[in-house]
């Protein structure tokens, strides 16, 4: 597919991702970002050590109105610019998801535009576009958040195959848990990062699940049973931040042996990374390193667009309603969907 057969909305998309615990809303015009807000609740829920579902629904409703007015004084537009909506309906916590579809269909009906509810993965999916609008088809990307952790072929836009997935915790899961048995504040992935600078990867050695056997599925529960046997055998001897070091380097061992035997195996020459964990640097610039190596194209958006956010929510929604789909007020929030097909005529 070439990137121009990417059709977009003509026309200002409001996008709105409320899955988990970031409340987003952005405005985009084509490809361009004209504003993306999020509002993270990451400080709410440290409190617990991970996401209260309750206390999320809660958040969304306190923060939504808030960063809609932010994201269209940022885009120095007025709600009656905008043409059409697009929000996050699944998978996701559904207290959360019913938030932002609420508040769409309630514009969608006041503004009398259309809106659309969409596949939160399918955002994650296309949201390397947002920096690189010549992204080319077919490729491979490696999709790794807090939820979910899965290699997926993308044969163009609206057309994913799932080659494989992990077996048990997502990579983001694995940076969270193994950061609370370190102490570190949630969500852990950030925390590993920061205090794994400078520190040595190799000090403490730590599994790779699954990595001699023939398969593309990842696992990470193995991970962190380790990183607990490591913190009760070391106790207060265990330097922190060689053992955040040597956690982020198993995790980004795992998912570049996985993205380069995918690609390779796909026959593709292209890999993209998307999803929370793709902020992580240490993994972005392995994986750059290694398509290098082999002549690949490694595309990933910048950290701003890995994370959750609504700018990619409307990128996704954006090719659909030029595509043709609507959505009705019937939509409901869904905790779990398989990957979105093709826009059906
Ligand atoms: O995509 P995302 O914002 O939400 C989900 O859809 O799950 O991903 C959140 C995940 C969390 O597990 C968080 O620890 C991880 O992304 N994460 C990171 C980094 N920033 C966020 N993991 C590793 N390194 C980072 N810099
Ligand atoms: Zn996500």
């Amino acid at each position: 597919m070439s990137p121009d057969a990417l059709r977009l909305w003509d026309g200002p998309v409001l996008g709105i991702e409320t899955s988990c615990d970031e409340t987003s809303v952005a405005v985009l015009e084509g490809l361009s970002v004209r504003a993306n807000v999020v509002s993270s609740q990451a400080k709410l829920h440290e409190q617990w050590g991970g996401i209260v579902p309750e206390a999320a629904s809660r958040a969304h409703v306190e923060a939504f109105l808030p960063a809609m007015e932010q994201a269209l004084s940022e885009s120095g537009m007025n709600l009656s610019d905008i043409t059409a909506i697009s929000v996050t309906n699944r998978p996701g916590l559904v207290g959360a998801l019913n938030v932002g579809l609420t508040a769409a269909k309630g514009l969608a009906y006041a503004l009398e535009v259309p809106f659309v509810a969409v596949h939160h993965l399918e955002g994650h999916l296309l949201s390397p576009l947002l920096d690189d609008p010549d992204l080319r088809f077919p490729h491979v990307c490696l999709l790794v958040s807090g939820g979910h952790t899965e290699i997926v072929r993308l044969e163009g836009v609206g057309a994913y195959r799932l080659l494989a997935q992990t077996r048990d915790d997502a990579a983001g899961e694995a940076f969270d848990k193994t950061a609370r048995l370190l102490g570190l504040g949630y969500p852990g992935g950030a925390a590993i990062q920061e205090l794994a600078q400078g520190a040595n990867p190799e000090r403490y050695p730590l599994p790779v699940a699954l990595e001699k056997e023939e398969t593309l599925d990842l696992s990470f529960s193995g991970l962190k049973t380790a990183v607990l046997r490591l913190v009760e055998s070391e106790g207060a001897s265990l330097d922190k931040p060689d053992a955040a070091a040597s956690i982020q380097h198993a995790i980004a061992r795992a998912l570049v042996l996985r993205g380069m035997q995918a690609t390779e195996r796909e026959g593709v020459d292209c890999l993209t990374l998307a999803g929370g964990v793709a902020a992580n640097e240490r993994l972005r610039q392995s994986l750059a390193k290694e398509c290098e190596r082999r002549g690949w194209r490694f595309r990933t958006p910048r950290a701003e667009y890995c994370t959750d956010n609504a700018a990619m929510i409307a990128l996704a929604g954006s090719w659909r309603l030029a595509a043709g789909q609507r959505s009705g007020w019937e939509a409901e929030p869904e905790s779990t969907a398989p990957l979105p097909g093709p826009v059906e005529s």
